[in-house]
């Protein structure tokens, strides 16, 4: 009988069919301020090493975090999953934690780490991969500058 099994099917390696892997990503605004400074070095080798990131009284960075979800059409819904949902728990989990506060100071999840995009993207993931589960976080983007972006796959 024709349409017994859904259109969107592709074969698999084993001969069978599956509904595809698709990856889809949600995109989330905030902005914020920080200091990048390892207390370990001295104030010379913090400014040399990074420069206006470096300066003592903060500075803001309008941030972009894409967040990538993977996995199969659902049969029933034509979703991965729904992007309103997953942003709702990136808002409640991160966003409403970061936006407006200084990563120095105010959001828990960086306490204690140099908040350079490479830590704050792998922090990040370690709250946000849980929170999304059982759907797998397979990429966090975070953009710092309209130029210079970082990606964590979880390794
Ligand atoms: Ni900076």
């Amino acid at each position: 009988m024709q349409g017994a099994r859904p259109m969107e099917l592709v074969p698999d390696s084993r001969g069978s069919f599956r509904m595809p892997i698709v990856t889809v990503t949600r995109r989330l605004r905030f902005n914020a301020a920080h200091r990048v400074h390892n207390p370990s070095l001295s104030d010379a080798e913090n400014t040399r090493l990074f420069g206006k990131c470096n300066n003592p009284n903060w500075h803001g960075h309008n941030y972009a975090l894409e967040v990538s979800v993977r996995g199969p059409i659902d049969e029933r819904t034509g979703y991965v999953i729904d992007l309103g949902q997953l942003r709702d728990v990136v808002e409640r989990e991160v966003i409403d934690l970061t936006d407006h506060r200084n990563f120095n100071i105010d959001v828990p999840y960086m306490r204690g780490i140099n908040p350079t995009t490479e830590n704050v993207v792998v922090a990040m993931w370690k709250v946000l991969a849980p929170a999304i589960a059982p759907a797998r976080l397979i990429r966090l983007r975070l953009w710092e500058t309209e130029n210079n972006y970082v990606d964590y796959e979880g390794e």
